[in-house]
């Protein structure tokens, strides 16, 4: 193993503890499996375009341990998050007679992995499962942590539940077949963290920009540690988001809106965020929480990132009115996750009339 491409990372949550390995090639490794809870089915949950390029593989290794491995292959897209999808998943559990030791692998993006993990929180009030994340975004944000969800037509994961994986597997060789827009919508999550926890990071995230869009392996394996140790370490003391969780959220207010204005699909959930981000620190700004230039930085960053800077013109009460169904949102009130100082984040309100004017400034 090389010790720069091949590493753990612990998320202690006490009994929900789990480790989060990453490497190049653990999709074909059977000692990714290893310790696992044994059943005598397990279940991959993919899509019709991940499980082509990977889903054999696991299906392989997964056989030394499980004597029956299934495989269900939802269609691709956020548009499938849904009821119907979910239900698909407990339609082949029921018809295969899985018990409730059956273990679930989410072999896929964030999308996979929220319905998967979903659909392990309810079979049979709950069944084992195993995150597998093969887009940057999910490696670095959506399989770590027990956030699951489907969408409703009237808000973003509005219907789920936290529910903690046994283990997330990151395999860094899988990145490599990614399109190049999903890579930048996966940078959008690896640098939110820098603003809210670690400028150091950022600086490292500046530096080595270009090597993560070139796919650089020692390079995407440190972004993907260094993520996942911030998310562990916040999510550690904060597991449901009773308060400090919410400055995971940096950019996602602003963003969700933009989702959910345009119609789910339409940006990618990254892009959304990456412009998220930028109309966040607009806001911080006109709060007096950080200076021009760090917006400016930010700004710079996340173009060069293949990412979007400037927002759809939904109109200031389209934002408004998308953003008081966030999940942060209290009584009606936003809450945004604004950067105070450079490095860490606060989540608070802000008058609808400043809103309104970083709308109009950051959307044409
Ligand atoms: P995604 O799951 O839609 O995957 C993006 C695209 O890449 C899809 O077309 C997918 O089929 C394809 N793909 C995946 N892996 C591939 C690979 N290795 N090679 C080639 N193509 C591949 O999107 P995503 O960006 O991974 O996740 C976004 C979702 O994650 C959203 O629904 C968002 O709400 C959710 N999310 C959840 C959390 C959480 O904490 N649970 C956090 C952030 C985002
Ligand atoms: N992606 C935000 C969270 O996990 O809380």
């Amino acid at each position: 193993m090389h010790p720069d491409t091949h590493t753990q990372v612990a998320i202690d949550l006490g009994e929900r503890s789990y480790g989060i390995s990453i490497g190049a090639g653990l999709l074909s490794q059977d000692t990714a499996w290893q310790g696992l809870p044994a059943a005598a089915t397990a279940l991959i949950v993919t899509n019709d375009t991940v499980g082509p390029l990977y889903a054999q593989r696991l299906q392989q290794s997964l056989s030394a341990h499980y004597p029956k491995v299934l495989t269900h292959s939802l269609p691709d897209g956020e548009a499938y998050k849904t009821w119907e999808t979910l239900q698909s998943i407990f339609d082949v559990l029921l018809e295969n007679a899985c018990d409730r030791k059956t273990v679930l692998f989410a072999l896929g993006g964030g999308v996979v992995g929220d319905i998967t993990g979903f659909a392990a929180a309810c079979y049979m009030r709950g069944v084992p499962f195993v995150q597998v994340p093969t887009t940057l975004l999910a490696q670095v944000d959506s399989s770590v942590g027990g956030k699951t969800a489907i969408n409703h037509p009237i808000g973003k994961n509005m219907i789920g539940a936290f529910y903690q994986p046994q283990r997330v597997v990151c395999d860094l060789g899988t990145l490599q077949s990614l399109p190049a827009r999903e890579l930048s919508a996966g940078l959008a999550e690896v640098i939110k963290y820098g603003p809210m926890a670690d400028m150091a990071f950022f600086d490292w995230i500046d530096h080595n920009l270009d090597a993560l869009l070139q796919r650089d392996p020692q390079a995407l394996a440190y972004a993907v540690k260094r993520s996942c140790e911030i998310k562990a370490h916040v999510v550690g003391q904060d597991e449901r988001e009773s308060g400090l969780r919410a400055i995971l959220n940096f950019g996602h207010t602003f963003g969700h809106a933009i989702e959910a204005g345009l119609g789910f699909g339409e940006w990618l959930h990254g892009e959304a965020v990456g412009c998220g981000m930028v109309m966040a620190a607009q806001l911080s700004q006109r709060l007096g929480l950080v200076d021009a230039a760090f917006t400016q930085r930010l700004t710079a960053l996340i173009a060069r990132a293949g990412l979007p800077t400037v927002g759809p013109d939904l109109g200031a009460e389209v934002y408004l009115h998308h953003m008081r169904v966030d999940k942060k949102a209290q009584a009606g009130d936003i809450r945004f996750v604004l950067i105070d100082p450079p490095g860490s984040a606060v989540v608070r309100g802000a008058p609808d009339a400043l809103v309104s004017e970083v709308v109009q400034a950051c959307c044409r």
